[in-house]
């Protein structure tokens, strides 16, 4: 180890550069500086550092291609990106080519010091080098600069560029789905196929074929051969959603797969080679799964080789004012509302709550929220209905209707709801709706003739409850 560890920090504001000299000089860093990315690049190659702390937009060449050049000559040289809030692409971004780690502004120094102690001390390789020129639009973004979530981009950022199988973990609506999809788009397969399975929507007996395709005649009705899931997503990626859901016959069927990268279609001897990444996902407590037998521990290994989890929303509470934001614009167009306001109180409001439902609840909070409010501003009143409404509003799936009304009513008696008739009302149309639309297979204008009711009301009352496919796809 060398006495006094070098560091190279690329930045053309002087006052910045003034005070974060001073700082790690005062901490026994040896400091050089560079003003512009180009001569930055340079004299990161040529001289020896420890560390090179970057920032993001300088004259010369920006922070991101520095971080692509330089980690490209000096692999092991970890490089930290000084990057503005609400830059999470960025962020991404930098983590996948190479940056070892990244700096949201304004940090404080205390955070930069352990950071920097932290690259002396591992100066380890990141990930493999990897290829610019992706398509980086993605419709929804994953908001959020919480602790736990920059986290998850840096995992995002790892994992991308590699072949690996990567297991999704968390509760419900916490954006395991949003997460795998920013995997594939920042993957080198993000020009193919993306294909999503939610395995626990569909019943085991047709799952398989579901999956692996089938050969004509292989069951009764199976009257065309069928291309399952695997064959089609070829070179692509294929999310296994709710993968704790997987009876165990069809686990063991899925491992061999995961293993031979050959499928075989049911009915069929052929061994058909695939060449599919393979992401999974789940809201299950796999562990007791396997405890109680539920779930193979040999299936479970092969895909908990890099696990991401995703951290519930109660426990990122400073990520509520953004998402909040970021729905109500996404709501405003759809429900039609311009620039859409919110007063603090109701934030406040929002922040407090526990939030079972996680992301995808307060999503379906804020646009109800807003279509109480309309054009007027949300307050603490807006949210709290929203709020009251949206909890709890749906059956479950496999309720009965005569126990979802008793079990309405018993809450009524105790006092623990209000409202009854319209939180039934709302609770039931969710599911009417939700169900017609599903049966339509998304066609508006048949559910609508179905249920007797406007094309209009059908579009509102699926924007309401977050089935619209304008808004976000429907999260079943
Ligand atoms: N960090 C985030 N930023 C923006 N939107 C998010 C974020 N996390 C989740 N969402 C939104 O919340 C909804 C639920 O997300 P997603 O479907 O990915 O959750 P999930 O974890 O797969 O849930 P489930 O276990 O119920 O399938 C989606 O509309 C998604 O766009
Ligand atoms: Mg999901």
């Amino acid at each position: 180890m060398k006495a006094r560890p070098k560091i190279l920090l690329i930045e053309d504001d002087a006052g910045i550069v003034g005070g974060l000299k001073k700082t790690l000089q005062a901490e026994g860093y040896d400091v050089a500086v560079a003003e512009r990315g180009d001569t930055g690049l340079i004299q990161g190659k040529e001289q020896d550092f420890d560390v090179v702390i970057t920032d993001l937009k300088m004259p010369g060449l920006s922070g991101l291609e520095l971080v692509e050049q330089l980690h490209a000559a000096k692999p092991k040289l970890p490089i930290l990106l000084m990057t503005a809030f609400g830059t999470t692409e960025t962020a991404i971004e930098a983590t996948k080519l190479g940056a070892f780690d990244y700096l949201l502004k304004p940090f404080d120094m205390a955070e930069l010091l352990d950071l920097v102690a932290k690259s002396v001390a591992c100066n380890r390789m990141m990930s493999e080098p990897v290829d610019m020129g992706e398509a980086r639009s993605s419709q929804s973004a994953i908001v959020g600069n919480s602790r736990a979530m920059q986290s998850v981009y840096k995992e995002i950022g790892r994992v991308a560029a590699t072949a690996v199988t990567v297991l999704i973990r968390g509760e419900t609506g916490t954006g395991k789905e949003l997460v795998a999809r920013a995997i594939y788009q920042h993957s080198d397969r993000a020009g193919r196929q993306f294909i999503a399975v939610n395995c626990g929507a569909i019943p085991e007996t047709l799952l398989e074929s579901e999956l692996f395709g089938h050969e004509r005649g292989a069951f009764t009705g199976a009257h065309a051969r069928r291309i399952g899931r695997f064959e089609q997503a070829d070179r692509g990626t294929l999310l296994l959603d709710e993968i704790g859901d997987l009876t165990l016959s069809t686990q063991v069927k899925l491992l061999r797969v995961l293993q031979e990268k050959t499928i075989q279609r049911v009915g069929g001897n052929q061994k058909i080679p695939v060449d599919v990444r393979v992401l999974a996902a789940t809201h299950r407590d796999l562990e007791t799964a396997l405890k109680e037998n539920q779930f193979r521990e040999d299936l479970f290994y092969r895909l908990s080789g890099v696990t991401i989890t995703l951290p519930p929303l109660r426990e990122r509470s400073e990520d509520i004012p953004e998402l909040v934001k970021y729905f109500m614009q996404r709501s405003g167009i759809e429900v039609g509302v311009d620039a859409p306001l919110i007063q603090p109180e109701a934030i406040g409001f929002l922040q407090n709550q526990t939030w079972r439902g996680n992301v995808r609840e307060l999503e379906n909070a804020v646009r109800h929220a807003l279509l109480l409010a309309r054009s007027y501003p949300i307050s603490r009143e807006h949210v709290q209905e929203a709020c009251a409404r949206t909890r709890k509003a749906a059956p479950s799936s496999d309720q009965t209707v005569a126990g979802y009304l008793s079990g309405l009513l018993a809450k009524a008696q105790n006092g623990e709801l209000e409202g009854v008739h319209a939180v039934m009302v709302e609770g039931m149309e969710r599911e009417l709706f939700g169900r017609a639309i599903q049966i339509a297979q998304g066609n508006q204008a048949k559910a609508a003739r179905w249920l007797g009711v406007t094309r209009t009301t059908m579009r509102e009352k699926l924007i309401l409850f977050g089935l619209h496919p304008t808004g976000e796809p429907p999260s079943e």
